[in-house]
């Protein structure tokens, strides 16, 4: 045998030498949940999602300190508010709990934390679907005037990005457009462009209470069985001004974002969604799994398929491994 692959293998320094793919911690953003309805200093459980909270606005803005003091570069909020209707009007008023905690962790942290915020309507809306309805049809271009307008009031308490993971079509043009013509040109927008119509996010509904109340979100989010329409919808994001992209969910999907990374010249990431998180946990918690092992090979795979970063609920726990 003229090659014996195993001797790039024989001890930890030579794998470490030649190991391709690093996981850091800039490479995670950690999601949050700040839920309107919990007093300002309160947190509560989320029992779908062992190990991650709702918070309260001012609770949401300490967990914010703390994950920038781990090196964290950046956390994505959703709101969770008290009262809900069917054109999502709660998600654009000034004194929402995403609209606070944003301009708060601004004046407190400045530059060293970015503060990304997920435009969408399901968790505001009644129904429950991500745009206004007409009987059981999701209505496109009605919606994206209230699209742009969430946008716009996240700009105006301070956001740095804008993640619309709503699967409107036209959505981030309208929004560029909105963020420009109001003085917000530096306001990114991190598109969730391959956003799969996914079980993966059973967890989450329940977290932010955005079950649909009726049909599913087929009609706008990816079928999966899919993987060139992923290149018709980031191509399009990116013509539209995307300047950053999303796959969702990452694992079932490393395909796509190994395409996405491959076709795009944007800043690819992937997102490690609440059933990823949860069957993970499950399956640690009943002693099936090396639990950290694990979450460190499931984020590394996100990394070697392509993914730029990783929007991962494991993102401040990480962080003090690495
Ligand atoms: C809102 C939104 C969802 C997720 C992120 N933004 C839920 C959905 O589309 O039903 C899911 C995230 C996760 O499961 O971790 N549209």
């Amino acid at each position: 045998m003229l090659i014996r692959p195993r001797r790039l293998r024989k001890n930890q320094k030579i794998r470490d030498l030649v190991r391709e793919t690093v996981l850091t911690k800039n490479d995670l953003i950690m999601p949050i949940f700040v839920d309107e309805n919990l007093k300002n200093n309160e947190k509560t459980p989320i029992t779908s999602m062992p190990g991650q909270f709702r918070y309260g606005v001012d609770s949401a803005v300490k967990e914010c300190v703390e994950i920038s003091k781990l090196g964290v570069p950046g956390v994505i909020l959703f709101g969770i508010p008290t009262e809900k209707d069917e054109f999502a009007n709660s998600a654009v008023n000034e004194n929402g709990g995403v609209q606070k905690v944003i301009s708060k962790v601004k004046a407190e942290l400045g530059d060293d934390l970015l503060v990304i915020a997920d435009v969408c309507m399901c968790e505001y809306t009644s129904h429950g679907h991500c745009g206004i309805i007409k009987g059981e049809e999701i209505l496109n271009d009605e919606t994206l005037e209230i699209l742009g307008n969430i946008a716009l009031s996240y700009a105006k308490a301070g956001v740095d990005i804008v993640a619309p993971s709503d699967m409107m079509d036209g959505r981030v043009l309208k929004i560029r457009n909105v963020l420009d013509e109001n003085g917000f040109k530096n306001v990114s927008i991190m598109s969730y462009a391959a956003k799969y119509a996914s079980a993966f996010y059973g967890p989450f509904r329940d977290a932010a209470e955005s079950t649909p109340q009726f049909g599913d979100r087929k009609s706008y989010q990816m079928d999966m069985g899919n993987s060139r329409e992923a290149i018709k919808e980031i191509e399009l994001d990116i013509k539209e001004g995307a300047d950053l992209i999303l796959v969702k969910p990452a694992l079932p999907y490393l395909d796509i974002v190994k395409m996405a990374k491959k076709i795009s010249n944007v800043p690819v990431g992937g997102y490690c969604v609440s059933g990823e998180y949860s069957m993970i946990e499950a399956a640690a918690e009943k002693g099936w799994l090396d639990r950290e092992k694990v979450i460190y090979e499931t984020l590394l795979s996100i990394k070697r398929a392509g993914a730029d970063f990783i929007i991962t609920y494991w993102a401040k726990e990480v962080a003090k491994w690495l």
